[in-house]
């Protein structure tokens, strides 16, 4: 801990505030089952339901649809979310939002659910072109102009964070890339997390979930200090990524700690409910945490590393077509973009591989990036994660490719505790190649 006062050290015309927004959250067992009386208490009278349709056929979305009727709300069904959306995805959403006439949402689901979710209520409230609001290069990066829509989000997996942030992902399909909205105006107002949802989740979609947490946590942790950012001139334009906090710190620590705990056991033991439902939590607190800090590089190069996908299909996700998991995508880098940003705050990645259950006994600065690095590796092992960007179909043949599908999230690499350019990507990437 002795960095962390020297860590937010201020800095010449940097910036000396930092904020904290986060969603309401209602969370425990059998919160899902309150979903009506918190509808009914946030005005609604008529709302959307978004979930998939794998989802659709489970029962936490019988259980809301059941709440809902006891509380008097109709609903307006929708469950034809995609499993990692695209802007045709959303768009198909936001039509069914803007004739469905409701008054608020609630998603059922993973982040493609919830994030789904948050575009259709943006784009129903607010018409524009689809670019308006996407993130910059990539879009025109528009302010959203004010509130929207009431939006429970309920998440049914224990990874995405989704429930707390103000950020929707999806892949733009002319670009073949990943990017995403971010606006606290798209934070939904209430999470309701109810981690009896964790019990049934296939092994491979907790190892994936986990993995996000994991990531999260860490990539928030040693992200930039946010005195390091240029000072916003009003409150409004202080971004969300604004850089690891002392708030985030809370989170992010106690995530680590829980995910070092109990990730390989909920992953082999699906009657492990106590490991599953820490995962929740871990998930729950990592996600206040990041959505007030931002993540980093280990994100931005898995935008590039699930968006080229080839040919990949792995178990416990639908198969009709390739896909890598958000999780999947994001933990096969971390290893070896750990291993090189730990130069820049050697001590929080030491600490922070001290809270995921590494003996650090003995380590020094030098060692934190190789010390945090195996860790990592030492808990994909056993839960089935592909062996680094090779194990997912890439080779040294594609890391050019990958390098410039990364640079474009800017908004990611900047948050980075150290300059991140093509270079440094490429020692990254050819890191990642495999670990064992
Ligand atoms: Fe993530």
């Amino acid at each position: 801990m002795g960095c962390c006062h020297h860590y937010f050290a201020a800095t010449e015309g940097g910036e000396g505030v930092f904020s904290v927004d986060v969603s309401s959250i209602a969370y425990g067992p059998g919160a899902l089952r309150e979903a009506g009386e918190q509808a009914k208490a946030l005005g609604i009278g008529r709302i959307a339901l978004f979930t998939d349709k794998r989802l659709a056929a489970l029962e936490h979305v019988a259980i809301v649809k059941t709440s809902l009727a006891a509380a008097g709300v109709d609903v307006a069904y929708y469950d034809e979310v995609r499993v990692e959306p695209t802007d045709k995805s959303f768009k198909a959403a936001t039509k069914f939002a803007e004739e469905a006439k409701v008054d608020g949402f609630i998603s059922v689901g993973g982040g493609s659910v919830i994030d789904t979710a948050k575009a259709a209520n943006l784009y129903a409230t607010y018409p524009a072109d689809f670019l308006a609001y996407v993130n910059a290069p990539v879009g025109e990066g528009r302010p959203v102009p004010g509130r929207l829509k009431p939006h429970i989000a309920c998440p049914t997996t224990s990874g995405t964070g989704s429930e707390c942030t103000g950020i929707a992902v999806f892949d733009l399909l002319s670009m073949k890339a990943k990017t995403g909205i971010a606006s606290r105006h798209l934070r939904p107002t209430l999470a309701l997390i109810d981690p009896l949802t964790t019990h049934t989740l296939p092994a491979n979609v907790v190892a994936c979930s986990a993995f996000d947490v994991l990531s999260h946590a860490l990539e928030s942790y040693t992200a930039m200090p946010f005195t390091r950012r240029t000072r916003s001139r009003t409150p409004a334009e202080r971004p969300m990524s604004q850089g690891a906090n002392p708030w985030s710190d809370l989170g992010c620590r106690e995530a680590l700690r829980l995910a070092g705990k109990y990730m390989v056991r909920a992953v082999t033991d699906a009657s492990d409910h106590e490991a599953r439902e820490g995962l929740m939590w871990a998930s729950t607190l990592a996600g206040i945490a990041f959505g007030n800090s931002g993540v980093h590089v280990p994100h931005g190069m898995a935008y590039a590393v699930a968006g080229l996908v080839r040919d990949y299909q792995p178990d416990g996700y639908p198969d009709d077509e390739p896909i890598i998991p958000h999780g999947m995508s994001v933990i096969v880098n971390a290893p070896s973009v750990f291993r090189s940003t730990a130069a820049a705050c050697p001590d929080r990645h030491l600490e922070g591989a001290e809270c995921l259950g590494a003996d650090t006994r003995g380590a020094g600065e030098a060692d934190a990036g190789e010390v945090v690095g195996a860790r990592i590796v030492e808990l994909m092992k056993p839960t089935g994660i592909p062996n680094g960007i090779g194990g997912v179909g890439y080779g040294s043949a594609d890391i050019e490719a990958l390098i410039k599908g990364t640079l474009p999230q800017q908004r990611l690499l900047k948050n980075a505790p150290m300059e991140i350019g093509a270079e440094h990507l490429h020692t990254m990437f050819e890191g990642a190649l495999s670990y064992w």
